[in-house]
């Protein structure tokens, strides 16, 4: 069974999760940590397409983490930022991160047709079903028990698709969640039938929801071992779920790479540890906790946590990094996502000394 994958000549794929907000991934106080200045952002957007990278992945946030640094509550709007995005790229994907319950279907689809058609074909979604009651409040809507929001997340995407299938011809929709009179929006996307799909999840709820509706499930692993049995799973789960390819799944890293390994690890330190914004990153595993069904060990790593939420630790030197990276692509993982704690500082030095080492392995074309 072929495994699904976004398109592209990279037989493992490389995005940057987090530019359009405060922090990236990260919660820390350094000084130089992320700001998501258009500008800076526009420059690192300018020098991933032309380095090669596949895709953009943003967060959706409406609401900050509280702590020192109220870390998150700057961010831009995925749908809006993404028609920039597109307007100023020639290759990468550009996905759109979007709430469920906050971004009406009919409203979605249109957007995301929008960006598809300035893009020539580039644009992607990201459904996310929420987990941050605080960010529903401001918009006077509960975001309901765990397993109701995939639920209700099943029939946003039944609207959105059916939309982009009936090319115009208006439908009624009556589910538990929604229900619509006279349905129609044009004009059709460019990717058929529907945008390159992606959602996160490690609940079986949530991976269900995946396998139903994405391309490709977002998904962190504590190592590699640990990475390998979850593919095994979700290729099994593929097989019984009938899909003609199999569902794919990328993963997040977050960086430091450095010459010598003592920097690296010297640097991680200081901002994952001696500056973290401990508020933020209690305030961030304590709702994690009670919202969400996931590796507990995993949550509560306050380090990680603050190094790069759930993601995987790449710290050293571009060889270690570069070794990393085959060994996430051998054990099957269709590509992951990089953070930085400054993008614009770090990611040339990604690109110069890191691409050319999984360039010679086959990763990268
Ligand atoms: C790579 C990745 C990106 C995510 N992006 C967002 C996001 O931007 N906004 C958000 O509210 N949740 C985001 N999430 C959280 C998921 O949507 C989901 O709530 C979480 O993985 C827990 O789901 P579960 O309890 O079903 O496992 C992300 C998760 C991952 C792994």
């Amino acid at each position: 069974m072929t495994v699904r994958t976004l398109p592209g000549p990279n037989a493992f794929k490389l995005g940057l999760f987090g530019l359009n907000t405060d922090g990236g991934i990260a919660i820390t106080k350094v000084p130089e940590r992320w700001r998501a200045r258009w500008d800076d952002i526009a420059e690192v957007v300018r020098l991933s397409d032309r380095s090669g990278l596949d895709f953009l992945l943003p967060i959706a946030r409406w609401k900050g983490y509280g702590g020192e640094t109220n870390v998150r509550n700057a961010c831009f709007e995925t749908l809006t930022y993404g028609g920039a995005l597109a307007a100023m790229t020639e290759r990468l994907f550009i996905f759109s991160t979007v709430h469920v319950p906050v971004v009406h279907p009919v409203f979605a689809a249109k957007a995301l047709t929008t960006i598809d058609h300035v893009s020539h074909g580039r644009a992607g979604l990201n459904i996310v079903c929420g987990w941050h009651q605080a960010e529903f409040d401001m918009f006077g809507l509960s975001q309901g028990a765990h397993d109701d929001r995939y639920e209700r997340g099943r029939e946003w995407y039944e609207v959105l698709t059916r939309i982009y299938a009936e090319e115009g011809r208006p439908f009624d929709y009556k589910g538990r969640f929604y229900d619509l009179k006279g349905v129609t929006g044009e004009p059709a996307p460019v990717q058929r039938p529907r945008p390159f799909t992606m959602s996160a999840a490690s609940s079986p709820t949530g991976r269900a929801f995946a396998m139903a509706t994405s391309d490709i499930l977002f998904d962190t692993f504590r190592d590699i071992e640990a990475g390998k049995r979850q593919l095994a799973a979700i290729a099994e789960a593929s097989a019984q779920a009938g899909r003609a390819e199999a569902l794919g799944v990328c993963t997040a890293c977050h960086v430091v790479a450095r010459e010598t390994h003592a920097e690296a690890e010297a640097y991680y330190r200081h901002y994952a540890d001696t500056n973290m914004d401990a508020a933020a990153v209690d305030f961030h595993v304590g709702t994690t906790k009670a919202n969400r069904i996931v590796d507990a060990a995993m949550i509560e790593d306050r380090v990680r946590r603050a190094a790069g939420l759930s993601s995987y630790k790449l710290v050293g030197t571009p060889e270690h990094i570069a070794e990393q990276l085959i060994a996430i692509h051998r054990a099957g993982f269709a590509g992951t996502t990089l953070s930085f704690v400054n993008f614009k500082d770090e990611l040339p030095f990604f690109i110069e000394r890191v691409m050319p080492i999984i360039r010679r392995a086959g990763l990268v074309a």
